[in-house]
């Protein structure tokens, strides 16, 4: 048997959604957060949750997101799969495909994930690779447009720090959006060129507007968002010396957030390396998003789980 060449819809990148796709998917999760019984779309069905990294936010997310849909999530740990070492990615792919509604997967490898997708035929969701978090950058930009509005043009979000997988799908979403996107990172961390593509081709049509630069206080200046994550990602960690120098004078504290407007809001994905990469008083502070932005994980999941299994039963 060869790769499965279903019509199935796949969630590895946002750049998988259209900007209209976007905006309903936005739409029913604001719907969904302020009903959480609104809908039952899973009643009966199984997500297959497996993870190559740890996780609290994306695991939790969608185990209860999934639970309050009427379904139910099976975790398959780290130790536990193997991807591509215990079994081939192809072979896994198809034994869940015949078991579960849909996959999420947390990998170490994006390619992993795309190989995954070519030979599964229920939907495959991306929870985190080394290169992007199309599941954050939903929730991300579902929190700004909490407290934005619908109409994001014109809404200038800062993101100070590594140009990593966060960084990625936060470009791709703010781009689908119409919002302006500042990103500073130290020279050399700066997004994928590729990443960089997608979003200008997308700009192009919403009109949003999104810069990559080496200085934090001119991306800050007179921002509605400030964002940030971690300087070393999983994955990273024989890098933590190196990185940590380089990133000197990327911190999210409060001097670098007086730049911003005064009713500006911090987003951080979490987990925060306090200390590090933002302090405590911004992070704990009137102005954090923070926790927000972490409960809006699973309210987003969910409009997607319903999105994607829509008309599958
Ligand atoms: N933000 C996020 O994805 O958190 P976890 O790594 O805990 O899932
Ligand atoms: N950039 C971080 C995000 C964690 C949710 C990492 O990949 O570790």
């Amino acid at each position: 048997m060869t790769a499965v060449a279903s019509r199935v819809r796949h969630f590895v990148s946002v750049a998988d959604l259209e900007e209209n796709e976007l905006a309903t998917l936005l739409e029913l999760s604001a719907r969904l957060k302020a009903d959480r019984a609104a809908r039952s779309d899973l009643r009966g069905r199984t997500v297959a949750l497996v993870f190559e990294k740890p996780s609290l936010r994306t695991r939790l997310s969608f185990d209860v997101g999934t639970a309050q849909l009427g379904g139910h999530c099976v975790y398959l740990s780290p130790a536990e799969v193997g991807l591509g070492r215990r079994e081939s990615v192809s072979d896994v792919a198809r034994v869940v495909s015949r078991m579960a509604d849909a996959v999420v997967l947390r990998v170490n490898a994006h390619e992993t994930i795309e190989e995954f997708a070519r030979y599964s035929d229920v939907p495959v969701i991306n929870g985190l690779s080394d290169l992007s978090h199309p599941c954050q950058g939903l929730a991300d930009i579902f929190t700004i447009r909490e407290r934005a509005g619908p109409d994001l043009h014109g809404v200038a979000i800062a993101y100070v720090g590594d140009g990593n997988n966060v960084a990625h799908s936060l470009m791709l979403a703010v781009a689908k959006t119409g919002a302006t996107l500042r990103i500073a990172t130290p020279a050399g961390y700066e997004p994928l060129p590729r990443y960089r593509d997608l979003a200008e081709a997308a700009a192009k049509r919403t009109g949003a507007r999104i810069t990559i630069g080496n200085a934090p206080a001119a991306a800050v200046a007179d921002a509605d968002v400030v964002y940030t994550d971690v300087w070393t990602s999983m994955g990273q960690e024989q890098e933590y010396e190196r990185r940590r120098r380089a990133f000197q004078g990327f911190q999210l504290n409060a001097a670098l957030l007086a730049r911003a407007k005064r009713d500006a809001i911090v987003l951080h994905d979490l987990p925060a390396h306090r200390g590090e990469e933002i302090t405590d008083e911004v992070i704990d502070g009137p102005q954090s998003a923070v926790f927000d932005q972490a409960e809006n994980r699973m309210h987003t999941e969910k409009a997607l789980l319903c999105w994607l299994l829509e008309g599958r039963r």
